[in-house]
């Protein structure tokens, strides 16, 4: 099991290793837990994992109580946020008791809120089932629904006791959905690590997931532990999401976020090349790998809409954006952009 402790104000582990969701329910124990455990999960995972996980708790002692969503980021929404708060309720959740996402990102940020807020807060445990929840969303405490107006506009921050990521649950993984995760992992090695991003062009990832999940986690805890409420240096993990944010609401959200993640990255590192803010061969590196994982990296969109759907996304922080900019394989920085300034990067980066 690699075991990395996030030291937090809430300090919790996340526990890698695959074919360990059967022993969840003793790992529950050992930590002291008792009571209720309310999973929630999606129609497409639940009736994947939902049977084995069950099984585990029940076993460990637990009354186990099940509230299944669907499945889509369309359900991430103050409905069914309520819904879930509404169950918790019927079931008589106390905050003694605990909850449990079985699932990506979107059950993972909606439970999290849920937890949160349900009697002013309880304790939750992220069981993440896609790659991208497993090296991005399951860890750092960020949980939301989106409203009509924008995505993740109410959420808070609550780190989970548990992240239990049993990687063999991603083998059920559409192809299209791998690839996503695919993106994140590849912006990991361009933030901070040069040789975890050219160990992935040596060995898919696929092949190697344990360790590359392990990896993406132990940098994530080294950025959370550092700025736990997204004031500053956490901002670095939006690396290719400030435009690719951007990108996503130019496409009506018809392209995937790791897509757009994707070309997010290639843009940016083209735009520092044609600054002279990193080496001219580093957009060459960074779109070769992408292109491997088949993930896209031309921009479909113009300079102007990009530069307009950049500024009506939330993490606009006053009149000035934060874009984070490689200046080498593994040594991206932070860069205070004033509103009227994107054009020149989205140019520089290939937007017409
Ligand atoms: N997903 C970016 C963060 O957790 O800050």
């Amino acid at each position: 099991m690699n075991t990395i402790h996030v030291p937090t104000g809430r300090p919790y582990d996340v526990c890698i290793r695959a074919g360990s969701l059967p022993e969840l329910g003793e790992k529950l124990v050992t930590m002291g837990r008792r009571g209720t455990v309310a999973v929630i999960s999606d129609d497409t995972v639940f009736p994947l994992y939902g049977e084995t996980l069950c099984r585990s708790l029940a076993q460990a002692g637990f009354r186990v109580v099940c509230h299944i969503i669907p499945a889509g980021e369309e359900h991430k929404n103050l409905t069914v946020y309520a819904q879930v708060l509404e169950f918790l309720a019927r079931e008589h959740l106390t905050r003694s008791d605990l909850l449990a996402a079985l699932g990506g990102g979107v059950v993972g940020d909606l439970t999290g809120f849920a937890a949160a807020t349900y009697l002013r807060g309880l304790d939750y445990i992220q069981i993440p089932t896609t790659l991208l929840s497993a090296v991005d969303s399951s860890v750092g405490g960020k949980t939301a629904v989106d409203l009509s107006v924008g995505k993740n506009l109410a959420g808070a921050f609550h780190q989970p006791s548990l992240v239990w990521c049993d990687p063999a649950l991603l083998s059920s993984l559409p192809e299209a959905v791998f690839r996503d995760g695919c993106a994140e992992v590849i912006k990991y090695g361009l933030l901070g690590d040069a040789a975890f991003f050219q160990s992935l062009g040596e060995l898919p990832i696929r092949q190697q997931l344990e360790r590359v999940i392990t990896r993406c986690v132990e940098m994530k805890r080294d950025i959370v532990a550092d700025d736990e409420l997204d004031r500053g240096r956490r901002q670095l993990l939006n690396l290719g999401h400030t435009f690719g944010h951007a990108m996503e609401s130019c496409s009506g959200y018809q392209l995937s976020h790791g897509q757009c993640v994707a070309m997010g990255m290639a843009l940016i590192t083209r735009a520092a090349a044609a600054m002279g803010l990193c080496p001219a061969s580093l957009p060459g590196e960074v779109e070769a790998l992408l292109i491997s994982y088949g993930l896209p990296t031309s921009v479909p969109f113009g300079a102007e809409e990009l530069a307009q759907a950049a500024l009506s996304d939330k993490k606009r922080s006053g009149a000035r954006l934060h874009l984070v900019v490689p200046h080498d394989l593994g040594d991206c920085r932070l860069v205070d952009v004033p509103a009227d300034g994107l054009l020149p990067w989205l140019r520089g980066g290939g937007a017409a």
